[in-house]
């Protein structure tokens, strides 16, 4: 590390920061979401979206492009609202189509990148009224959706995300109960990613009919398993299997087309073989697994955090968020590349409402992507979770993950050292290695930075 002062990343790099409709437009009424937030007991606090971070109203959105401009970013990910563009089943809302071209006119004007999501959890009323993800004509009803929103912004937009994290939306609405519609069936879970995989590779299809230099793919919030004990042959296996069913299957039915138990019986589906043009890895942190034989439900596994584990902030169910562990990031890009496309970060952040740990995250998780990079992970771009503190779902403003300090009752925005931290790597194209000495004392050295 002393032959070297930077850990520099590839010309072209994206560096952006990551967000979605719900969690920052505000005024969102129509979608399932918003009809959640009603119900008691489900949301932290009984707390709403409500006007969220305001950035359906431009100017305040427009004044967020700039600081993302500032710190030197030069891509931001947003998402479209389904329930804005079409209220009603089949009817289409050309005003908030072109409020949305203006307002990707404005992070354009800024010289930043849009990558845009076209599902991120939230669906119009209509659509849970007729069961959501559930009911076999939704891949029709997306990609519908889909080819309107594309053209309307392809002018000014490229890069796609079409679905993100069908594993949660599927898990914990159908699971964990923890999202609507508040189910706990797997046989509906799986129903549901199985469905939402599908509707990607339709969608894939249609924005590439529709423009040819699209790049398009979806976010999948890839969980790295760590075995309880690595020493036991059992806990490996409840980690590989716990992988296959996360992971794999989903990078499976995206590249080569295959419906892997329990998403089906292994059978290949034409229009999923090859359909991303890259795999959105969004990681937040590892979990452990260790082998339960009570629980036949979960796999015969046992999923916990382990108390030796840095972790970060407590969410609502009194628990931490998750384990703090950089080299997750090294071992999901990894895993990623081997399917062989290009990859982007689509989401890594922490919630940390006091910034004593973020400023460290990022380098840290930087240094892993630049080794992943380095050992032949083809990365494109980092978005950071997220810009702006902003609506955590069920934990609502709870947890804090932003590079901006938000105060709700004034919107206020302040930014916390990390924002300096990632704006000196965005501008440097790399992570200097006096910062990341500063900030995560000798995690350079073992590295091997090479010159
Ligand atoms: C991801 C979601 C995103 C945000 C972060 C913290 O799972 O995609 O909307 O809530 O977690």
């Amino acid at each position: 590390m002393t032959h070297t002062s930077i850990l520099r990343f590839p010309d072209g790099f994206l560096w952006g920061a990551a967000t979605a409709a719900h969690q920052n437009e505000g005024g969102n009424r129509n979608n399932q979401w918003a009809a959640w937030e009603q119900q008691p007991g489900r949301i932290h606090n009984g707390a709403v979206a409500g006007a969220a971070t305001d950035w359906w109203n431009l100017e305040t959105a427009a004044a967020d492009f700039d600081r993302a401009a500032e710190l030197g970013l030069n891509s931001l990910r947003l998402s479209v609202e389904w329930s804005r563009i079409e209220p009603e089943q089949g009817v289409f809302d050309q005003t908030a189509l072109r409020k949305y071209t203006e307002m990707i006119g404005l992070l354009r004007a800024r010289g930043i990148e849009p990558m845009v999501t076209l599902h991120h959890f939230t669906d119009p009323l209509w659509l849970t009224d007729l069961g959501a993800w559930e009911n076999s004509r939704v891949e029709g009803y997306f990609t519908r959706f889909v080819a309107r929103v594309v053209e309307a912004l392809g002018d000014q937009v490229t890069l796609w995300c079409t679905i993100n994290e069908p594993l949660v939306y599927a898990y914990l609405g159908y699971l964990g109960g923890y999202f609507p519609p508040g189910v706990n069936d797997p046989r509906r879970a799986f129903n549901v990613l199985r469905r939402m995989l599908l509707a990607h590779g339709r969608a894939y299809r249609t924005i590439h009919r529709l423009q040819g230099n699209a790049r398009v793919g979806l976010a999948h919030n890839v969980r790295v398993f760590l075995p309880g004990d690595p020493a036991r042959a059992a806990d490996r296996y409840a980690v590989a299997l716990l992988d296959r069913i996360a992971n794999r299957n989903v990078y499976d039915a995206i590249t080569r087309g295959r419906l892997n138990p329990p998403l089906g019986l292994g059978q290949q589906v034409t229009h999923l073989i090859d359909a991303c043009d890259y795999i959105g890895v969004n990681y937040y942190s590892p979990g452990r697994a260790a082998f339960d034989p009570a629980r036949p439900g979960q796999f015969f596994t046992r999923q916990f955090l382990s108390p030796k584990a840095e972790l970060s902030d407590i969410t609502p169910n009194g628990e931490a968020y998750g384990e703090i562990d950089p080299h997750g990031l090294y071992l999901a890009l990894t895993q990623a590349a081997a399917y062989g496309k290009p990859l982007y970060i689509t989401e890594n952040g922490v919630p940390d409402h006091d910034d004593d740990v973020r400023p460290r995250f990022i380098a840290t998780h930087l240094a892993e992507t630049w080794r992943a990079i380095r050992d032949g992970a083809d990365v494109r771009g980092f978005y950071h979770w997220t810009l702006v503190d902003n609506f955590e779902w069920a934990a609502a403003w709870s947890l804090r993950f932003g590079l901006f300090d938000f105060d709700r009752e004034t919107q206020t925005r302040t930014p916390r050292t990390s924002a300096a931290v990632y704006s000196r790597i965005a501008q440097a194209n790399g992570v200097p290695v006096n910062l990341l000495e500063q900030v995560a004392p000798g995690y350079g050295s073992g590295l091997d930075a090479g010159s």
